[in-house]
This record gives structure tokens, C-alpha cells and sequence, in this order.
């Protein structure tokens, strides 16, 4: 596999550097740069998932809209440039993922280790960050939005905060990243696997297979909603506990205020919720304004 990218990206040989991160489903891998001018790649490999063999999920994106690397050439959003099937060592096993993909400057974070290292340090992260962390991520998805893709994944673990050495107006740039869940509007998923994070998944995502941008609108305010009115204790942290709150309706009770703009964002259907466009607006208005309930700590994840 690596002869292959080194191939494709003209070089004689591919050498991996150090892990960048892990979710789920995959590792990150710095690309050692074969000169001092080349730009800083990554490569995500996929782990071997045997649920996802032959279903639709594998043919994902990456292979299905042409042009979706320039769809992501955008300040909101990482840059994915191509993927590669990589053989299996053996024939039983399916073959496997990888995407190269820009690499984010050194000390770049997601936004789930932000929240977590600031609780630790007593330096808690403010509503105003965080909406301000989340107006990015929805002009990252206005983008894909405007190319009928919902992402279907937007979660603090997606979302990046650039790293210092980039800080614009003295304030961060964050970005939304991981395209394996991205698909077209209006697509009907085949398969038994319900992709995506039950903690921060729409009504609509959980029950229906047909692909909606504006589940997108969900997850991300359902950010918001865990940040500000529910610590769930690790222990309580279970599937059944999720899927129980996707049932209850919930929504925000204790900050008045932020309420009347958040909550409708989190109708349970979907044709109610604004456009992501409108989110924007309204988020930018929001950071406009003096309002005290802004200034307050957010509970944790
Ligand atoms: N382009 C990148 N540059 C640096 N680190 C990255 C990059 N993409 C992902 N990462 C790191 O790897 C982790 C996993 O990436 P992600 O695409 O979310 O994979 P998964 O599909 O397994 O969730 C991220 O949380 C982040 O820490
Ligand atoms: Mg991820």
C-alpha cells in the first residue's frame, strides 16, 4: 500500500511518522515530508471493520462524488485529497481504507480534548467558546450542505481547533473533519449498520435510513445541549441512555434565553429546525450580543 500512495504521489517511498490521533474506527499517521517545501500530509487507514463488509457504507464518498476533494478546500472543513483500497494481507479478510488527507499544523486539537483539558486545569470552557467553536463547524457545513451532503457525524470529536500558530481576528479556527459518514441528500442507506454517534444523533438518523442535511443541524446543537444542561456520569454513559433521550424530547430548560434560540434546532422534525444558513446568522448574532448567559461554564462533555 505504501508503494502505491508513494506512487500516486511521486515519490519513491512512503514513510509513516508518528500516530496523530485515533477514533473509532481508524488511525491517523503523520506523512514524513520527503523535503523541507513539500506540504504536510496525513494518512487515515481504516481499521478492518467486519460489519461493513459489503455493505453500501464502504462505498462511501470518497468514491462516489467526483470532485469531493475540492468540496473540502474550504477553511472550515480538513482537507481530504484521495483514498486508496488497500488489499488485504489475506483473501478472507476485506480490503481496507486510506485517505490522504492535509495535515493539521502540530498542537492542533479536537475539541472534545479542549473541553476535557480545560476542566482538568479549573479554566473552564465558556458557552461564548463553544458557540463560537460551533458557528465554524456550521459554516463547514453550510459548505457541504450547499453541495446537498449531510455529514451525519458532527460531534466534539470531529471538530478541530487549528492550532495557534494560525489564530485569526485573536480568535481560533476551527474546522470539521472525518468524511466516512458523509453522504448525498435524500439517499437511502441499505445495510444494518446505523452510522454515527447515538450521543448526538438525530431522531430522523436513529429511525429512518434516508440521508437529511438537517440532522447535521441536530448534532450540532445537540453539542450545545449536552455543554450546557446534562453531565452524564460515565457510568450512566450507555447506548440505552442515548437512544432513552433521541425518545424524550429533550431540550434546553435552564438558560432562558439561549433556549428561545437553540431549542427549535433541536425539533424533533426536521423540516422544523433552520437552515443551516439561518444557525450561522443566528450564532453570529448571538456572539454579537452582551447576553450573561453566554459567560457561563459549560458542564463538561
Ligand atoms: N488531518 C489530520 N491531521 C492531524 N490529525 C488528524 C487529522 N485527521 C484526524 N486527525 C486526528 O485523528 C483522530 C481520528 O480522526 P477521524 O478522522 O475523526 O477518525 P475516525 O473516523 O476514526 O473517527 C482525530 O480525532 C484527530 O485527533
Ligand atoms: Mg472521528
Amino acid at each position: 500500500m505504501r508503494a502505491q500512495v508513494a506512487r500516486e504521489l511521486g515519490r519513491n517511498a512512503l514513510v509513516l511518522g508518528s500516530v496523530l490521533g485515533q477514533g473509532g474506527m481508524s488511525i491517523v499517521y503523520g506523512i514524513v515530508p520527503h523535503d523541507d517545501n513539500a506540504s504536510p500530509l496525513a494518512l487515515k487507514i481504516e481499521k478492518a471493520h467486519p460489519d461493513k463488509t459489503g455493505t453500501p457504507e464502504l462505498e462511501s464518498i470518497y468514491h462516489t462524488v467526483p470532485g469531493f476533494s475540492a468540496i473540502t478546500n474550504h477553511p472550515h472543513l480538513g482537507r481530504y485529497f484521495h483514498s486508496y483500497h488497500i488489499a488485504a494481507a489475506n483473501d478472507e479478510k476485506p480490503p481496507q481504507l486510506a485517505h490522504l488527507l492535509q495535515k493539521m499544523p502540530e498542537g492542533s486539537k479536537t475539541l472534545t480534548q479542549l473541553i476535557v483539558e480545560r476542566k482538568k486545569s479549573n479554566g473552564r470552557m465558556t458557552i461564548r467558546e463553544l458557540v463560537q467553536a460551533l458557528l465554524h463547524t456550521a459554516k463547514g457545513l453550510a459548505q457541504l450542505h450547499q453541495h446537498n451532503l449531510a455529514h451525519r457525524d458532527v460531534k466534539p470529536g470531529n471538530i478541530m481547533q487549528v492550532s495557534m500558530a494560525e489564530v485569526e481576528e485573536g480568535l481560533f479556527r476551527w474546522l470539521l473533519n472525518d468524511y466516512d459518514t458523509v453522504r448525498k441528500q435524500g439517499e437511502v442507506l441499505e445495510g444494518n449498520l446505523v452510522s454515527g454517534t447515538i450521543k448526538y444523533m438525530s431522531p430522523e438518523q436513529f429511525y429512518n435510513r434516508s440521508v437529511e442535511v438537517q440532522s447535521d443541524v441536530y448534532s450540532l446543537t445537540k453539542i450545545l445541549y449536552w455543554c450546557i444542561e446534562e453531565y452524564v456520569a460515565a457510568s450512566d454513559r450507555t447506548y440505552e441512555y442515548f437512544a432513552g433521550h433521541i425518545l424524550d424530547e429533550k431540550k434546553i430548560t435552564t438558560r432562558r434565553e439561549l433556549a428561545k434560540i437553540i431549542n427549535p434546532m433541536l425539533e424533533t422534525d426536521p423540516g422544523e429546525r433552520p437552515p443551516i444558513a439561518r444557525v450561522i446568522e443566528q450564532f453570529e448574532a448571538l456572539l454579537k450580543s452582551d447576553l450573561q448567559e453566554l459567560n457561563a461554564p459549560l458542564l463538561g462533555l
